[in-house]
């Protein structure tokens, strides 16, 4: 189980890892894969070979060691995690635009969210979690296949009591009646999004609010213009993240006197050419720099509100 479906179930540091739970295995931050534990089973990595078994009964978080004596952390699945996991069968929302799009959405516990299209689930994923444990997420994609796999992994990642995946051409037909007056968000990330703009609206409860998510600026002015009519406090977003590379570097000093006094830091004595000492000290400083890796522009993501009708 992924997550608070309830408060009772929440996965918490203290929650140990059972067979048949899935788990994050952490090699490094840009290393993760989801391994579903099965009693029997090893991973095989570079760090060795590790026994499934030996990670039973282990808090999540732990860190275990494989048969090199090398090591993993085993990490609960959240949907930050899962985000950088998942198999990718389409372009996916990060965790950048994905928290923004649930702030500014108001999704909260409860909520009726639909979605098209689903894609590879990584947004599905973080809705379901704030709807948790009584909202509910419809989220629907044209795409067979994707709609197939999708439901697969809600099913592995034990979400799918929240999410209803559903294979519908958006654009053309709108979202089901069945919804009419009752979403309290609508997310589009779609080729054409202004076509299924007119139907998003129907769907909503009176204030409730739309996001939709496009990479080129073309179709977000389509977009804005299909908005017009029915929504109010129509705004784009672009959120562009700067990602910082934590490090501990070790950095060496050197002084000219020769008294051999430095406070309390570690000293060493080095013999220069023309035979007088000089003391070095390695201190070691925490530096943070950019990423060189920095992701730049994903998409915009523009917001609106349902007019009121009365
Ligand atoms: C970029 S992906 C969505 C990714 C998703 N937001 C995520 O975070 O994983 C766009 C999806 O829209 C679906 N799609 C395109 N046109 C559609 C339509 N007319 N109706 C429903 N789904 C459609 C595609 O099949 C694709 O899976």
């Amino acid at each position: 189980m992924m997550l608070a479906s309830h408060p009772a179930k929440r996965i918490s540091f203290n929650r140990t890892i059972g067979d048949g739970d899935l788990v994050i295995v952490y090699e490094r931050h840009d290393n993760m894969k989801a391994i579903t534990v099965s009693e029997g089973s090893v991973l095989q990595n570079r760090f060795g070979v590790f026994k499934h078994s030996d990670w039973i009964g282990k808090p999540f978080g732990s860190k275990v060691i494989s048969s090199k004596g090398g090591f993993v952390y085993l990490l609960a699945p959240t949907p930050e995690l899962w985000t950088l996991v998942l198999s990718h069968r389409t372009q996916i929302l990060y965790i950048a635009d994905i928290s923004f799009v649930i702030m500014y959405l108001e999704i909260d516990p409860g909520c009726l969210v639909l979605e098209s299209g689903t894609g590879s689930g990584s947004l599905t994923t973080s809705l379901a979690r704030a709807v948790a444990p009584i909202g509910h997420v419809y989220t629907f994609d044209f795409h067979e296949q994707r709609a197939a796999s999708a439901r697969d992994d809600f099913e592995r990642t034990g979400l799918s009591s929240l999410i209803s995946v559903g294979v519908r051409d958006i654009q053309g037909e709108g979202f089901p009646d069945e919804f009419i007056g009752l979403a309290d968000s609508v997310f589009l990330d779609l080729p054409q999004p202004w076509l299924a703009i007119h139907s998003a609206a129907k769907m909503l409860k009176q204030d409730g609010t739309l996001c939709s998510f496009s990479p080129c600026v073309e179709q977000v002015q389509k977009s804005c213009d299909a908005l017009q009519s029915c929504f109010t406090d129509i705004r784009t977003f672009e959120v562009l993240l700067r990602t910082y590379e934590v490090r501990e570097e070790k950095m060496e000093s050197i002084h000219g006197d020769s008294n051999g006094s430095n406070g309390s830091l570690p000293c060493k004595r080095r013999q220069c050419s023309d035979g007088n000492y000089v003391l070095s000290s390695h201190t070691s400083s925490v530096m943070a720099r950019p990423c060189g890796e920095a992701r730049g522009h994903t998409g915009y993501l523009t917001f609106a509100r349902l007019k009121c009708s009365s």
